[in-house]
C-alpha cells in the first residue's frame, strides 16, 4: 500500500483538477486507450463443488437467479451507452422480492458473500442483488443463504457488466465494489471494472443520492477509481478527513480478500461517494 495514506487526499485535489480542467491523465486509460476489454478474464470455476453445494446450484439458484425481462416487456426507459448494447426490456429491481422493498443494494463481485450475507442479514426490509461469475463463490453463498434463512438477497451468476445495463435508471440505493481486481500491470489494466462505461451505468442505477461504496488495498488502483470516479462529474467524495477513508465504517463484517490483504500488511482504503443530485436514498452506507 505504499505511499497511499499520504496521497489520498492529493489525489482527490488533482482528481477534481482534471475533472474541472477536462484534462485526463494516461494513469486513467480513459483518453488514452479508451477501449474497454469486455471479456470475463476472471476465474469462472476451481474446486469441484460438494454434494451439498450442487444441490443448492441445482435447487435453490433458479429460485433466487436474477432473469432479465424480454423485450416487449413494460420497457421504461431507454439506456444509452450499454455494453452489451440493450436488446431487451429493464428490469425494475425492486420486483425481484416478495416483500418489494423500498430499498435495494447491488454488489459487484461478492466472492464468498461476507457482506451480502451480513447486509442482507442486517436489512431484512432491503432487497440485495448479488453479481458474481465463479462458482464456487456463488455456492458459497447460497449455502448462507439458506443456513441464515434469508429471503432477500438475489443472484446474477454472471458479469455484471451485462446486468448493469439492463437495471432501470435510479432504480438501487447503494452500489458496492469491494476488493475488485486489480490487474496490476499496465496492459491489463483495462480490464479493471472501474472505468467510464460502467461508471455511467453505476451512476444511471442509482437513485438521486444513492451511494458507490468502494474498497481496495491497491494503492494505484485506489487512485485509479478516485480519478476516474472524479472526472466522471455526477458523484461527490464523502470523506472529510483521512480516517474516513482508512477505517472502515461502522459495522463493517470485512471480506475474505480484505483479512488476505491485512493478514499480508496492506491497508485497504474505503471511498465512499454519493451520487450528487436530489436526496433520497435511505442510507445505510453512512452507518
Ligand atoms: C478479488 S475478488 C474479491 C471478492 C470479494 N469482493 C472480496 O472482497 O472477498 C474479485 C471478485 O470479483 C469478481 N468479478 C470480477 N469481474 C466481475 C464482473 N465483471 N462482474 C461480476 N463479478 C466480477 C471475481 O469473480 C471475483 O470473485
Amino acid at each position: 500500500m505504499g505511499g497511499m495514506q499520504g496521497n489520498c487526499m492529493e489525489c482527490m485535489e488533482e482528481g477534481r483538477q482534471s475533472a474541472a480542467e477536462g484534462v485526463v491523465g494516461e494513469e486513467t486509460g480513459m483518453a488514452t486507450s479508451g477501449v474497454e476489454d469486455v471479456r470475463f478474464h476472471g476465474r469462472r470455476k476451481s474446486r469441484p463443488l460438494k454434494p451439498r453445494q450442487q444441490r443448492l446450484m441445482r435447487e435453490l439458484l433458479p429460485r433466487l437467479r436474477v432473469v432479465l425481462p424480454e423485450a416487449g416487456q413494460a420497457v421504461e426507459d431507454a439506456c444509452e451507452d450499454a455494453w452489451p448494447p440493450v436488446a431487451g426490456a429493464l428490469l425494475d429491481p425492486a420486483g425481484l422480492f416478495a416483500h418489494a422493498p423500498r430499498q435495494v443494494g447491488l454488489e459487484i463481485g461478492f466472492g464468498g458473500g461476507e457482506h451480502l450475507v451480513h447486509r442482507a442479514a442486517r436489512h431484512p426490509e432491503w432487497g440485495f442483488i448479488g453479481c458474481e461469475p465463479f462458482v464456487n463463490g456463488v455456492a458459497k453463498l447460497l449455502g448462507q443463504i439458506e443456513e441464515q434463512q434469508l429471503a432477500n438477497i438475489r443472484i446474477w451468476d454472471d458479469d455484471a457488466r451485462v446486468l448493469l445495463p439492463r437495471l432501470r435508471s435510479e432504480s438501487i440505493d447503494a452500489v458496492w465494489l469491494l476488493y475488485p481486481d486489480p490487474w496490476p500491470k499496465k496492459r491489463h489494466q483495462k480490464r479493471r471494472f472501474v472505468n467510464q462505461r460502467n461508471l455511467v451505468q453505476v451512476h444511471r442505477i442509482l437513485k438521486p443520492g444513492g451511494m458507490f461504496f468502494f474498497a481496495s488495498d491497491i494503492a494505484d488502483y485506489v487512485r485509479w477509481t478516485l480519478r476516474h470516479v472524479l472526472a466522471h462529474g455526477g458523484f461527490e467524495w464523502m470523506a472529510e478527513q483521512a480516517d474516513d477513508w482508512r477505517s472502515p465504517p461502522i459495522d463493517w463484517p470485512g471480506t475474505r480478500y480484505e483479512a488476505k490483504a491485512l493478514r499480508e500488511g496492506r491497508k485497504p482504503a474505503y471511498l465512499l461517494f454519493r451520487k450528487v443530485g436530489e436526496s433520497g436514498a435511505d442510507n445505510l452506507l453512512a452507518t
